[in-house]
């Protein structure tokens, strides 16, 4: 009740500001009044600098009536009496110009005056009507509010009409037998004298379309968990699907446990409108500085309302808690946040998994796959660096094989180790690659790839392998390329398409010669991963090599 009386209250005051006085139309603005009541007129021209001037339009003699008098600039009726019908002027002057304004005032014997305004409200639409006795409220005195409707009391004990302090009377959602005149009228003393103030609004139902307001949906969160920790920040971010336009009476807002995001210190809202696609979104964040305990397991709710509607996403915080964090992971993939924590949670563990994995089924597994193939991969490095023996060289000859032969038991073809020299004949190069189910290219920063091509004297930037490998990799996905860079960045526009197509494709495992003997634990870790990522790559290894090395 009290969020919806909120929000009422609002979008009431932004559809009533679209319906100020109609009868600004340069003409006199015309004011019903009854006899016996209180009315003060305020002339719209008046600012603090300037001196008004009030006379009585109409009549030959432009003296004030009786019962009417000046009073703050303002023209006071007290009482209003039904000679005082008619027209007054009041006039702006300064040294230079001077500018006037009239005004109608119609005196009735009626209860409650005629109204100065007709408002029309679509059906079915929450509205509210504003009492607009701005002067008087001004005056500051005690005062008693009361609304009527066709000069009946207004009902107030039902719920769904609230009067809050300055007359705002909230209406339920309109039908029909709601139009008719409504009154508000103000008990004040003034001086020690009682009295009564009245302005009446007329409000007629529209048939009108209420769909103007799209539907309004929640994205996210739907029921998310965030894991956070007491004491820190927190962001949490909403996004609401609100049709195909910005509209004014849509409002974003949050409540924690029920109570208005904005009732707490150290919590910040925003929102705003996105446009993706022709389509408008609400988009709404709600930081908190220090999350509090308070904070945890209660519904943390996004709200979205128009005029018509109030939809709302709702999410929970947590606390980091290891022993649940991997079921809260799987349980709120809808969230943005936690969707992100669990893909870089998937990238870090997918190799251990997959080596775990393969671990596990060549341990019990007894049949080996039987493809034939006598290496797991052929090693292929531009031959001017074999002969340098410079970094590639080394990584190529000495540290590849130590990890992957000595440690784990893989059958390497390295070139420039495993062919006899002089023999770079092409069907020994093919027949070596096709018994190979991995062709690992090393590539260096230095350009090495490219000037070991010259050897050959074609065209082609590529080693004999590497084409024929490439080829086959490209038509058949076998042998499977890794691309391995040594002390890179490599250049690859220097290199073959096919080349950059596998990097782009399924990028490239980064060494740096500066591992073998660090201490860093940046350095260490990334060695770690390094090995860890070209295993994964590599075929797994059959049970009986396995054991055969541990
Ligand atoms: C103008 O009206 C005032 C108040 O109604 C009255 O006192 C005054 O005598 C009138 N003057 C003339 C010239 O009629
Ligand atoms: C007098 O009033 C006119 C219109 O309100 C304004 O443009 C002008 O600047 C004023 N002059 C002085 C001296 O205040
Ligand atoms: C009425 O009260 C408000 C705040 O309480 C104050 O700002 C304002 O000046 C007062 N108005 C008058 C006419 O005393
Ligand atoms: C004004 O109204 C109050 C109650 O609303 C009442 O107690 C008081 O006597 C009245 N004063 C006069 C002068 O009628
Ligand atoms: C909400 O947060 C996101 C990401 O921090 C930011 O891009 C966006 O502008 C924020 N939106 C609002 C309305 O503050
Ligand atoms: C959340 O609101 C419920 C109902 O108002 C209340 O019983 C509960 O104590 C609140 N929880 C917290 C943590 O404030």
């Amino acid at each position: 009740m009290a969020a919806g009386g909120w929000v009422c209250f609002l979008t009431g005051l932004l559809s009533l500001a679209s319906a100020v006085d109609h009868n600004h139309n340069g003409e006199a603005d015309t004011y019903h009044v009854s006899v016996g009541h209180l009315f003060l007129l305020k002339c719209q021209l008046a600012d603090a600098h300037s001196e008004i001037m009030w006379s009585r339009g109409d009549s030959g003699n432009e003296s004030l009536p009786t019962g009417v008098e000046v009073r703050d600039g303002l023209l006071w009726f007290r009482p209003v009496q039904i000679t005082h019908t008619g027209s007054y002027i009041c006039e702006k002057r300064n040294e230079t110009t001077s500018s006037k304004r009239r005004f109608r005032v119609l005196v009735s014997r009626k209860d409650c005056p005629d109204p100065n305004e007709d408002i029309s409200v679509i059906k079915r639409v929450r509205d509210g009507l504003r009492c607009k006795q701005t002067e008087i409220f001004r005056l500051n005195l005690t005062r008693k509010i009361r609304w009527m409707k066709d000069c009946q009391p207004v009902q107030l004990d039902e719920e769904s009409i609230y009067l809050n302090v300055d007359g705002f009377m909230r209406l339920p959602a309109v039908s029909e037998r709601d139009a008719g005149k409504y009154t508000c009228l103000i008990d004040i003393t003034v001086d020690g004298q009682n009295y009564t103030t009245a302005r009446s609004i007329q409000l007629t139902v529209k048939n009108g379309a209420p769909e103007v307001f799209p539907e309004l949906h929640v994205m996210s969160p739907l029921n998310d968990v965030v894991i956070v920790q007491v004491g820190k920040r927190a962001e949490l971010q909403c996004l609401a699907y609100t049709g195909f336009s910005e509209d004014a009476e849509i409002f974003m807002y949050w409540t924690i446990n029920g109570t208005y995001a904005s009732d707490y210190t150290g919590l910040k809202e925003s929102w705003t409108f996105i446009h993706d696609r022709g389509k408008v979104y609400g988009q709404s964040n709600l930081s908190i500085s220090i999350v509090r305990h308070e904070f945890l397991n209660v519904p943390i709710n996004c709200h979205i309302s128009s005029p018509v509607e109030e939809k709302l996403g709702k999410a929970w915080l947590q606390e980091a808690d290891h022993s649940v964090f991997y079921m809260n992971v799987a349980i709120c993939l809808s969230a943005p946040i936690t969707l992100l924590l669990l893909t870089a949670f998937f990238f870090i563990c997918k190799v251990d998994l997959i080596l775990a994995y393969r671990k596990l089924t060549t341990t019990f597994s007894k049949q080996q796959v039987a493809d034939g193939k006598l290496y797991d991969a052929y090693v292929s490095v531009g031959q001017s660096a074999m002969l340098s023996l410079d970094g590639v060289a080394c990584f190529a000859l000495q540290i590849l094989p130590e990890e992957l032969e000595q440690k784990h038991g893989y059958y390497l073809y390295i070139r420039g180790r495993d062919d006899c020299p002089g023999e770079a004949v092409h069907d020994v190069i093919t027949a070596a690659v096709h018994q190979c189910r991995r062709l690992i290219i090393i590539l260096s920063s230095h350009g090495k790839t490219k000037e070991t091509v010259q050897p050959w004297g074609n065209q082609s930037q590529l080693l004999y392998e590497q084409k024929v490998g490439l080829h086959d990799a490209l038509m058949h996905n076998d042998p499977k390329v890794i691309l391995v860079e040594v002390d890179g960045p490599v250049d690859y526009s220097q290199l073959p398409e096919s080349l950059s197509y596998i990097k782009r494709t399924q990028g490239a495992l980064e060494w740096k010669n500066s591992f073998v003997k660090t201490n860093n634990p940046t350095q260490l870790y990334l060695k770690r991963n390094f090995w860890k990522n070209l295993r994964c790559n590599m075929p797994a290894l059959s049970a009986r090599r396995l054991q055969s090395i541990t």
